[in-house]
This record gives structure tokens, C-alpha cells and sequence, in this order.
């Protein structure tokens, strides 16, 4: 099997990085199809931790191919300075492509992304205010600058005078902010084109002929279900498709080609920013599971809003993903705890739904059902074979299983790349 996608399964934060990293040992290309920079994926590696935001995790391996693809929002001075990172880690990024037909993030798309957030108030969706939102929106309009047009001068030009216009006409008029100069921004981003070319390439084609060859191709997911722009708790979420069918549309790759979607999921729940968490914790326990957990945003830094899992959301996320696989992270954190619980379901009313409602209100109203479970109350780090982990983590991950209808594929039980549990091939 050579197409493999991973998708997180909840509000993102769920541990791809980790997956996407021990995964890419196997693998022969590792591709990121949507979102930016506001992703942040954390990989372990020996005494050395990586953050990396828009390069796929999969760079650390020297054979590994990197793909950024067309559906991504690059901002190219953060593309540069995570080359430069990895350089000074000693890292080389030969192998790394990026879509000349991504959008690129402008210096104006923060403006308005702060600008947004500044004028919801206490609405506030809590963004990474990298711009991510800002760019899509553009993108749609067709108001966007696409990576390959740096390659171009007078088309670039032609095309940033344009949208420039239009954008200081809206800072200046309707928000009295300075405009900015169009000299400066297009010397600037000539300056990244130049320095971004060696990396752009025709990815599409690049992808499929890997796939055609039976090379092994990981499509690293970003953000997560619940942050879908269609699936997830709208509008509370991200302005792409994190789910697996936005890896075809963003890489241009036909649904056909796919023969896995891994799900990951943390083995309990995590936000950063605003909107409904059903099952979230509000008390001393949740305190104790980011304390736990380390659960501060790799992006941003806020801490990250802590809650049980959740399976009416692992159930949604099985449905609109397809998922023929769970990868659960983080087990390790609960050790500690005496019981579990685990939604199953939601009180809505007088009713007990199972299915996600698909309007926020109610969401936001429900009630979970939870089951309570026993825990093990002993280090698993350790452990590298399933029949080694106490039997109560054995049956808490047998009930997530059970609940999710999804067989489990991986546990990771730590942050390193070794501390990881495999159940089946996973190519
Ligand atoms: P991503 O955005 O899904 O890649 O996840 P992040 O990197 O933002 O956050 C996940 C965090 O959990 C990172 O700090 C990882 O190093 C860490 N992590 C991943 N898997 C495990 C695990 O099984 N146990 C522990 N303790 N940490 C993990
Ligand atoms: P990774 O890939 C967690 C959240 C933001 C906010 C919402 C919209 O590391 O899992 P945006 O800046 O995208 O317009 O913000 O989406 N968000 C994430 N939360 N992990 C991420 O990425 C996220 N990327 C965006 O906090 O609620
Ligand atoms: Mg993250």
C-alpha cells in the first residue's frame, strides 16, 4: 500500500506530528495539503525537539521527500526561517518542494486577521493570527498572489498593484489603519521568490508520480476534524479542510489513490481557542491533565483548554473521514488518575443523541453521557507491546475501539519517537 493520510481527529493538537515522524521511517514522500503556519507539529527525536509549522514532519529523515502542496497558505519569510532552522539543526532541505500554485500569506492578511478578531470582542474565534484566514478568504475571492507568480515579475506587478489597491482602500477607509507601500512589499516578496525558487515545483505532478511509482506517500493532515471549515463546529474553526478528503483537493491528488486514512486521536481532548467543547473539564482535574500533559499551544502558547474524550466526535470524525485506522497519543498522561471517563453520548433535551448535532446551538447545549473506567495508575512509557500494558489501558483503548467502529493501528505512550506501540502494518 502506498498512499497513507493522517488526519486529526479532534481540535487539532492531537499528536501528528509524533505519528507523521515515526510513520516517515517507512516512507518515501511526506506532503502537507492544507492549512499554514498555524499548525504547529512537535516531533521528538532522541535529546532534540523540533517545532515545525509548514514543513512536513517527515524532513528529519534524509531519504524522505517534502512536499508542500497547492492547497497550503505559505508565508514565505516563516518557510525561509524554518529552512534556516533546520539548517542550524544541521537538517538539509534539498529534498523539500513547494507548489508554486500554494497562495501565499501577505503582511496585510495578519492585519486582518487581528482586525477580525479585534472587532468580534468576546465573539472572538481565537485564531493563531497568522493570517491563515485572511489568505483563504482570498484565495476564494480570487483576490490571492500565488507562490509561482514571485517567479514572474511583471505578472507579480501587475497583480499586486491590483489587490494592493483594494486592500489599502479597506485599511485606510474602513478601519483608518496606514496603508502599505507597494515598493517595499514587492521588492520584498521578489526577494523571497528568489529565494524560495530552487524548492518550487509542479507538486501535483511530482505526487502522483510517486503514488504511480508505488513509492510510499504519507499526506500529513493539519489542524483537525472539529476544525473543519464544513465538518467541524462552524464557525469556530479553521478556513480549510483538515479532514482526509482535503488531502485529495489540496495535494490534486484523485481519491482513488488513497489506501489508508489514519486517524489520530489524543486519548483524551484538547482545544486552543474558542467555540463548544462538550466534554470539556473545568475543575482540578482537567488543571492537573495540562499540568500533566504540557498542554500549552506549540504555536502560540496558550494553554490549551483540557476535556475527557469524547466518542461522539471520534464517531464523527470515523464518518467524514473514512478512517481504517486509530493512532491514539498520550496515553502516558492519564497514568496518574484513579478513573476515566469517556462521552459516549450526548443528553439533548429529554433526548440521548449519538451522532454529532450539526447545528452549533444545540452543540453547544449538550449534555455528555460519560461511561467511567478504571485507570492503571502506573508508567507505560515504557511499554513497546500492546499484551504489556496493564489491563486497564488495555480495555480503555479496546472501548475506544469498540466505540469508534475504527480497529486501533498505533498507541503512543511517550513523546519519543521510540515510545510507540504498532498493532498492524501500518504501508
Ligand atoms: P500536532 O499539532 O497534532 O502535531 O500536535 P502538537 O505537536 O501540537 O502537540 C502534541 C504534543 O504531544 C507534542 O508536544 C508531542 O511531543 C506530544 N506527544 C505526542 N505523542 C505523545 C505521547 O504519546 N505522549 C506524550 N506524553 N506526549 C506526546
Ligand atoms: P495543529 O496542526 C490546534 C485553531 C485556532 C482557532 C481556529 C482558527 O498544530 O493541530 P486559524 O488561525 O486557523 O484561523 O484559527 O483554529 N487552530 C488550531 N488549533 N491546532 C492547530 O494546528 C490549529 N490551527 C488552527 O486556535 O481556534
Ligand atoms: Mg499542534
Amino acid at each position: 500500500m502506498s498512499a497513507v493520510i493522517v488526519v486529526g481527529t479532534q481540535w487539532g493538537d492531537e499528536g501528528k506530528g509524533k505519528i507523521i515522524d515515526f510513520l516517515s521511517e517507512q516512507a518515501n514522500m511526506v506532503v502537507r495539503h492544507q492549512g499554514g503556519n498555524n499548525a504547529g507539529h512537535t516531533v521528538v527525536s532522541g535529546d532534540r525537539e523540533y517545532k515545525l509549522h509548514l514543513i512536513p514532519s517527515g524532513i528529519l529523515y534524509p531519504d524522505t521527500d517534502c512536499v508542500i502542496a497547492s492547497g497550503v497558505v505559505v508565508d514565505p519569510r516563516v518557510l525561509l526561517d524554518e529552512v534556516d532552522y533546520l539548517h542550524q539543526r544541521g537538517i538539509q532541505t534539498d529534498r523539500l518542494r513547494v507548489s508554486s500554485e500554494a497562495h501565499l500569506i501577505m503582511p496585510y492578511h495578519l492585519v486582518f486577521d487581528s482586525l477580525a478578531e479585534d472587532r468580534l470582542g468576546s465573539q472572538k474565534l481565537g485564531t493563531t493570527l497568522r493570517g491563515v484566514g485572511p489568505a483563504y478568504m482570498d484565495k476564494a475571492s480570487r483576490m490571492g498572489v500565488r507562490i509561482g507568480d514571485l517567479l514572474q515579475p511583471e505578472v507579480f506587478r501587475d497583480r499586486l498593484s491590483r489587490v494592493l489597491a483594494e486592500k489599502n482602500h479597506l485599511l485606510s477607509k474602513a478601519y483608518g489603519r496606514d496603508e502599505f507601500d507597494f515598493d517595499a512589499m514587492f521588492t520584498q516578496y521578489l526577494a523571497y521568490g528568489e529565494a524560495m525558487k530552487p524548492y518550487i515545483a509542479n507538486t501535483s505532478v511530482i505526487i502522483n508520480q510517486a503514488i504511480d511509482a508505488g513509492r510510499r506517500v504519507l499526506f500529513e493532515g493539519a489542524q483537525g476534524t472539529m476544525l473543519d471549515i464544513d465538518h467541524g463546529t462552524y464557525p469556530f474553526v479553521t478556513s480549510s479542510h483538515p479532514i482526509a478528503g482535503g488531502a485529495c483537493i489540496g495535494a490534486g491528488v484523485g481519491p482513488t489513490k488513497i489506501d489508508q486514512v489514519y486517524g489520530v486521536v489524543k486519548a483524551y481532548t484538547s482545544r486552543v481557542g474558542d467555540g463548544p467543547f462538550p466534554s470539556e473539564l473545568l475543575d482540578s482535574v482537567g488543571d492537573g491533565i495540562r499540568e500533566e500533559g504540557h498542554e500549552y499551544g506549540t504555536t502560540t502558547g496558550r494553554p490549551r483548554r483540557i476535556g475527557w474524550l469524547d466518542t461522539v466526535v471520534l464517531r464523527h470524525a470515523s464518518r467524514v473521514n473514512g478512517l481504517t485506522g486509530l493512532a491514539v497519543t498520550r496515553l502516558d498522561v492519564l497514568d496518574r488518575l484513579d478513573t476515566l471517563k469517556v462521552a459516549v453520548a450526548y443528553r439533548y433535551g429529554g433526548d440521548v443523541v449519538t451522532e454529532l448535532p450539526d447545528s452549533l446551538e444545540r452543540l453547544s447545549s449538550v449534555e455528555p453521557v460519560y461511561e467511567t473506567m478504571q485507570g492503571w495508575q502506573r508508567s507505560i512509557t515504557e511499554v513497546r507491546r500492546l499484551e504489556d500494558l496493564p489491563s486497564a489501558a488495555r480495555r480503555y483503548l479496546d472501548r475506544i475501539a469498540e466505540l469508534a467502529e475504527v480497529p486501533l493501528a498505533l498507541v503512543s505512550v511517550g513523546r519519543e519517537r521510540t515510545s510507540t506501540i504498532t498493532l498492524q502494518p501500518l504501508f
